[in-house]
């Protein structure tokens, strides 16, 4: 697909009728893997939810109810990032951003993978409204990393409209 389609297919999708296959989801993830990342550490990390008494502890007990009925039918990512190594030389923090470079790297990561999904022909939505904790205990995820997004992805069972955006003038600024 041409990319500015691409961008214009991308939505945020909350009423699914399809998950994408095992094969599928590799492939769209392994895409995500092109993504740049701090000295190329590539810290992101994805738990791809498989198995049904995951899938079903992951929704009753790391989604919120509002986001759980969103993600019906859809296949679940976690997304996490090992800690204290994008923004770190030997252990000390290169700025004052510290761990922040792993949440960019990410969200550059998990923009590659949305991007990669609507390729394929999947929508998705990530999901910051979660419960770390629980999801954490569900699916064995060690204290060494921090869990950031849940992400749905399957085929829409919607259409969305397109939610505007600010005008250039407010968010740009040519210096
Ligand atoms: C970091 C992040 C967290 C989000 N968390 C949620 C969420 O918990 N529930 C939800 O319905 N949408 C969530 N969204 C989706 C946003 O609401 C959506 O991206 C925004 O409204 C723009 O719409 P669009 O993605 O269709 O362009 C999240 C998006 C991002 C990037």
């Amino acid at each position: 697909m041409e990319f500015s389609e691409l961008i214009k297919v991308r939505r945020s999708i909350r009423k699914y009728k399809a998950a994408p296959s095992h094969e599928e989801l590799a492939a769209i993830l392994k895409e995500a893997q092109q993504a740049p990342s701090w000295k190329n550490l590539q810290t992101a990390r994805c738990y791809v939810v498989e198995s049904p008494e995951k899938i079903a502890e992951v929704r009753t007990q790391g989604l919120p109810e509002g986001n759980r009925s969103k993600a019906e039918n859809a296949a679940l990512i976690v997304t996490t990032y090992v800690k204290d190594l994008s923004g770190f030389n030997a252990g000390v923090a290169a700025n004052a951003v510290g761990n922040g470079w792993g949440a960019y790297d990410l969200g550059l990561h998990d923009a590659y993978l949305i991007l990669a999904a609507s390729n394929a022909g999947y929508d998705t939505l990530i999901m910051g409204i979660r419960n770390g904790d629980a999801i954490r205990e569900a699916l064995g995820i060690p204290d060494s990393e921090t869990v950031m997004s849940v992400i749905a992805i399957g085929k829409r069972a919607e259409e969305p409209g397109i939610r505007p955006r600010k005008e250039p003038e407010e968010v740009i600024r040519y210096c």
